[in-house]
Parts: C-alpha cells; structure tokens; sequence
C-alpha cells in the first residue's frame, strides 16, 4: 500500500527532531507517500500515474465507507440526478480531473463529485502561522478528521509540475482533488480549517451551480495562480466559495502572515500578525478568533500555551511540530501534522499521526 518508505525523506533535521523529542527513530510518525503530478498533462490522465500505486480495490472500499457514513442517501440521490447538468458549471481542471479519476475507479461521477465534497463538511484542525525574532515566518496544520483510519491510508504529499519543474505541493487524500495544505516555493503557504455554520446540502449544490469553489478547490487555485501573498490573500479572501472556512496563509517577509475568516460570499474578517506589538502568533482552530472557545473543544488555549513556552526567539519548524504535538492540539482524530516554511521549501514536511 504504501509506496514510498518512510524512512525515505529523514533528514538531519528530521533526526534532531526525534532526538528533541524523546523519541526513538522507530517510534516517529511516517511521511506518506510523496508523488508528482504533471499539469502539462490532460487533467483527466494526470492522476493516473498516482492511482497505479495504490491497491484500487482498498480505494473502492474506502470510498464506499466514506460515501455511505457521510452522505446522506437523498443527497446521493438527488446529486445523481444533477450531475450531469451540474458539471459544466465546476470550475476547471477539477472537474476533467474528477472525471478521469472515476473512470480508473468504475465509480459513477456523482459519487466522486460528492467523495470530492464531502470532507469540506466534518474536519476539525488547527492551524499556527508565526514569526520568529529573525522575521522567519513558520506555517503549521494538524488536520483531524473522525473516522480518519481510511484517511491515514490515503493521505499523500503532491508535487505539482509545470513545465517539468514543481510549481506548488500540496497535502491530500487520494481520489481528492483540492488540497487543505499546500506551499508555493517562494511565494506563500495556505491551510484550510473548517468554519462549521451548520452544513446544507442544497446551500453547496445551489452554489455549485453559481460556479462558487469548493473551499480546498480555491486552496489549490490561488497555489497555482498566485504570484505573491499578497495576491494569494485577496483571492482566498474574494472568492465566492460554497461553504465558510477559515484560510490561514503565511508568506516570505515579516509580517506576512494572516487568518481570514471567510463568509461565503466575502471575507467576514482579516486578522494578520502585529509582531510589533506583541503578536507573532496567531492560532486558528475552528471557532472565531474574536469569540470565546467552547469548553469542550478548547485547542486554542494549550496552543498559545506552548506557543508562548516556547518562546519567539526558539521557534523553528521543529518546535512548531512540538506544539502540534501537544494534547489536546493533538488528539486521536489528528489524521496529519504539516509545518513549512514558503523561504525554505524543501522542508516542507508532512507525517501521519495515530497510525497505531
Ligand atoms: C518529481 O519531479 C522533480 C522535478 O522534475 C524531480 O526532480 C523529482 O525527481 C521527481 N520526483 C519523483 C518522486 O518522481
Ligand atoms: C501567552 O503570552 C501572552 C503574552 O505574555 C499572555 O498575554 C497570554 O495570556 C499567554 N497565554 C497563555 C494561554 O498562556
Ligand atoms: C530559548 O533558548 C535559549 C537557549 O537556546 C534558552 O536559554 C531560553 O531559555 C529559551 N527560551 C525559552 C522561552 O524557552
Ligand atoms: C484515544 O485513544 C486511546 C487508544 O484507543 C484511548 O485509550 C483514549 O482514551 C483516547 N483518548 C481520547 C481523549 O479519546
């Protein structure tokens, strides 16, 4: 199942890391599977390099668990009669490439719309954007999802080329076509949270056919289109997207680093770090950062805790990763833990968690 060792990508640093942590190298997370993925190819073949690796028949099951716990059947039954009228408002290439995905899975494009859908609705996370003392900015996510055991087996890390050369990496599941994480080389890096305001089946379908984005579709978008962070937060910010969701994007400078809250027709609030006064943090879980957290889902308060233990002129990528490692910041949903850094890409570094 798993096609790249992981072992494969443990450098030095990843070393000191585990030495810092206590750990022996045996018990450290693994990193998934990393793959390229060539845009210069038609949309609905790229993918299918990836799929190759992967046993079909373990992605069928998966995708039938998926489909059946969190999808509601007159959800499945209505979108089955839509689909067909509803693809030529789906922004592009993710709908050719949806399309070429299920028919290597000999699933109905129906089901791998509403598998592509489906996790824009229960994800819980946590997201940290930082500057340390030098003006370095640091960008790490926990993404926890429950039920995420199928998750685990499906995550994978994305390199997207571009005339041979990796324009962006992204984090995601196999069969899924947006990405909640991702890093443009130089430029800027983005996550996705969740911004629960109740989940409408008809609100997404309507605003699908209002060639709205899915919220990890436009993830993916701004990491392809972008030029800068600047531009990257005024494009997840204006958007019209399907769902709210909270964008957390950190870039090259000090300063650059911001969570948008976002309505889904606008931004409903920016907030971007003062390091000047005090602020070279900012925590994101899945509430509003302006209201109080709710007693029984609190992974602001350890967050800042370790955070502020930390200390700004200690942060690095690796103490960023400590404090995604804190419980409850870390918890028996949290399927992976990302940290990177857009001015240094190549430590862009994913592991899977609570792999058992
Ligand atoms: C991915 O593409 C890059 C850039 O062409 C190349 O250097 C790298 O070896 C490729 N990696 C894999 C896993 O194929
Ligand atoms: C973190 O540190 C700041 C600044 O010293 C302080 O205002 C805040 O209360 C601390 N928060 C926690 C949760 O420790
Ligand atoms: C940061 O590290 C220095 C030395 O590496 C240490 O003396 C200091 O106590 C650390 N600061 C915090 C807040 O842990
Ligand atoms: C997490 O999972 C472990 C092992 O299954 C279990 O013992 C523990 O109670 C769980 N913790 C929480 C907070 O759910």
């Amino acid at each position: 199942m798993r096609a790249a060792g992981p072992g494969a990508r443990a450098g030095p640093a990843l070393l000191l890391l585990w030495a810092a942590a206590g750990l022996s190298a045996a018990a450290s997370p693994p990193a998934p599977p990393l793959f390229n993925v060539s845009l210069d190819a038609a949309p609905a073949l790229r993918w299918l390099p990836v799929l190759q690796r992967f046993d079909l028949d373990f992605l069928r099951s998966a995708m039938a668990h998926i489909l059946g716990n969190k999808v509601p059947k007159w959800v499945h039954a209505w979108v089955g009669k839509v689909v067909e009228e509803l693809e030529p408002f789906l922004p592009q290439p993710f709908a050719d490439e949806i399309r070429g995905l299920c028919e290597v899975l000999d699933y109905s494009l129906a089901d791998c719309l509403l598998l592509n859908l489906v996790y824009e609705s229960t994800a819980f996370c946590t997201s940290i954007v930082a500057q340390d003392s030098r003006g370095h900015i640091y960008h790490g996510r926990n993404l926890d999802y429950p039920f995420g055991n199928f998750l685990r087996k499906l995550t994978v890390d994305v390199q997207f080329l571009k005339n041979g050369q990796v324009a962006f990496t992204g984090t995601t599941f196999i069969g899924y076509v947006g990405v909640w994480t991702g890093q443009s080389p130089y430029k800027f890096t983005v996550s996705g949270d969740e911004r629960d305001k109740g989940w409408w089946w008809e609100n997404v379908i309507a605003a699908l056919f209002q060639r709205h984005y899915p919220v990890s579709w436009l993830i993916r978008a701004t990491l392809s289109e972008s030029e800068n962070f600047e531009e990257a937060v005024i494009k997840l910010a204006k958007t019209p997207l399907i769902a709210d969701v909270y964008y957390i994007v950190g870039g090259m400078s000090p300063r650059e680093g911001v969570v948008i809250t976002r309505n889904r027709n606008g931004p409903a609030d920016i907030w971007p770090l003062d390091p000047l006064n005090g602020a070279w943090f900012r925590v994101e879980t899945n509430y509003d950062h302006w209201k109080p957290v709710p007693k029984e889902d609190d992974r602001r308060t350890p967050a800042i805790k370790a955070l502020n233990a930390t200390g700004q002129a200690n942060l690095s990528l690796e103490k960023l990763f400590q404090v995604l490692s804190v419980f409850p910041v870390y918890n028996n949903y949290t399927v992976y833990t990302t940290v990177m850094s857009a001015a240094s890409p190549e430590r862009y570094m994913t592991r899977i968690r609570n792999l058992g």
